[in-house]
């Protein structure tokens, strides 16, 4: 596997592949099952393309805030992880690398990414769109994978593919979950013990709500979200930051539930940690 960490290593690694096509998984890093999952379907749907995973912890999607400087960083661990799911190559940039001091121009979204996580983290999407476009340039993929962990940021990044027109396949992977059913994520590990016991409870009233309104005992949009609130509000250490019934491509909260895609969407507090997760319906339920 070639570790690349600079754009030129890239670009001559590219050049040197000649026609081979490209899958790209872009992360920031500090990966886990979620992440490798990616890799491993970037191997299965793209059977014919190099898959090139990127790490790079990119500072223009974090808030004044936010957890930047303390974001994890374990770039040996994670090229190991790399390596054993399949990557041909990993490109791992500095943030001068990435970015002039005086950078000026950013990629700005308009119409998705107010609402939902934009709400409580102005411009991180605009971050995204940027450093995603600026991997889609560098690396050149044929098809790129995103996580529907971040659903809002999968529909965000299939608009900007969209509206400037890049010749880029998005694939959605499938959430990975612990055990319990909590959602893989880096931010678990800031979890103390007693929030994580907790944690579950937001997959365990997606998936509760999602059956009781496949199964018809609940009929409306607010009637989820009521049951949601009650579910996830009586739980000692959580605290609400969203709960939304939206539809899947618009992302605008739907008021019936007769809409063909609907997703139900949750971002919760423990302490300082604020975890999301999101399921379809009708959700598949075991
Ligand atoms: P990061 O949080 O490192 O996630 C990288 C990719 O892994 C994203 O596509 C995310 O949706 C996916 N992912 C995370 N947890 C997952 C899980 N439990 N199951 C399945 N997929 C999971 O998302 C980012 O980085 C950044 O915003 C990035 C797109 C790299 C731009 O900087």
């Amino acid at each position: 596997m070639e570790v690349l960490r600079s754009k030129r290593e890239l670009a001559d690694w590219i050049r040197s592949c000649g026609n081979s096509e490209r899958t790209l998984v872009p992360t920031m890093g500090a990966l886990h099952r979620g992440h490798t999952s990616l890799i491993a379907l970037a191997r299965e749907k793209t059977p014919e393309n190099d898959v090139v995973a990127t790490i790079f912890v990119n500072p223009t999607q974090f808030g004044p805030n936010e957890d930047f400087d303390s974001y994890p960083r374990q770039l040996e661990d994670d090229l190991h992880l790399c390596e054993e799911h399949g990557a041909a190559a990993v490109f791992a940039p500095s943030a001068n690398e990435m970015y002039q001091a005086d950078t000026s121009i950013l990629i700005h979204e308009s119409a998705l990414s107010h609402r939902l996580c934009g709400a409580s983290r102005p411009g991180h999407f605009d971050g995204v769109c940027t450093i995603v476009a600026k991997l889609f340039l560098m690396t050149q993929p044929s098809a790129a994978i995103f996580g529907e962990k971040d659903f809002q940021q999968l529909v965000v990044l299939r608009r900007l593919v969209r509206d400037l027109d890049f010749p880029i396949d998005i694939i959605p992977g499938p959430t990975v979950r612990e055990g319990d059913g909590l959602a893989m994520s880096s931010r678990n590990a800031y979890l103390s013990a007693e929030e994580r016991a907790q944690a579950p409870v937001i997959f365990r009233s997606l998936t509760r709500v999602a059956k009781e309104i496949s199964e018809g005992i609940i009929k409306t949009p607010d009637a989820a979200i009521a049951s949601l609130t009650e579910e996830i509000g009586d739980t000692p250490l959580a605290r609400i930051d969203y709960l939304e019934i939206v539809d899947s491509r618009s992302l605008e909260a739907i008021t019936s539930l007769e809409n063909a895609n609907p997703r139900l969407l949750a971002a919760v507090f423990f302490g300082k940690t604020r975890l999301i997760d999101n399921v379809g319906l009708p959700a598949l339920i075991d």
